[in-house]
């Protein structure tokens, strides 16, 4: 699913140049360098699609990609970032405008580092989403990174703070794009979104 069926279509700098809101959305959203490149890029079996890299700040545009009859966005991250405090200013609140009136967002995706779990600034995110009801789902990213019992301290800790949340999905989704656990099952989960 999805393999061979998603390209990129365009990358967006403001409101006004997001395409026309006519079909199924969802978006990748979490801190910088948590890797929501990284899994636009293992979801579709294209390695280079997304940009991805060890830089913090990579991506700096809204990218939308289209997947079948629906679009994939990959946005930029929140909190620390290696470029310019007035050129991330900018892209944050762009991020923010977008995740808080996109009418056909279905469902965004808050990416959490495996190792560390939910932090403040993933909080920050969470109520604005609350705020706007779009429902979020939380993946937790680089699962082949960490052992056993940092990840059950990370689950516990992003669970509690996922308690607080209204527009929480309760169930958290595991992955490794690296390694491609989780892979199926967000596949199958964008694509049992319903219109
Ligand atoms: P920004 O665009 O800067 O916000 O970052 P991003 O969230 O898009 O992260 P990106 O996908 O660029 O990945 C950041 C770094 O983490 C890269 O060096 C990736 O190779 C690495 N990475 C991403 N996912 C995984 C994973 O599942 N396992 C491991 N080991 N590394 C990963
Ligand atoms: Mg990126």
């Amino acid at each position: 699913l999805f393999a061979g069926e998603t390209d990129f279509l365009k990358g967006v700098v403001a409101m006004s140049g997001l395409p026309p809101a006519d079909r199924v959305e969802v978006c990748f959203a979490g801190r910088s360098n948590v890797g929501k490149s990284s899994l636009i890029n293992a979801l579709t079996g294209r390695k280079g699609l997304a940009r991805a890299s060890n830089t913090p700040g990579r991506t700096q545009e809204i990218n939308f990609f289209t997947a079948r009859d629906r679009y994939i966005v990959d946005l930029p991250g929140y909190g620390f970032a290696n470029a310019p405090v007035a050129v991330v200013e900018k892209w944050q609140n762009l991020l923010k405008q977008y995740l808080s009136g996109r009418q056909t967002l279905r469902r965004v995706f808050v990416l959490i580092d495996a190792r560390h779990g939910a932090k403040a600034v993933d909080e920050e995110i969470m109520t604005l989403l609350d705020k706007s009801a779009v429902t979020f789902q939380v993946v937790m990213t680089k699962i082949d990174k960490v052992k056993k019992g940092a990840l059950d301290d990370a689950l516990a800790k992003t669970r509690k703070a996922l308690s607080k949340h209204p527009a929480a999905y309760p169930e958290l989704i595991l992955t490794s794009s690296e390694k491609g656990e989780g892979i199926p099952t967000l596949r199958a989960i964008i694509a049992g979104i319903d219109a």
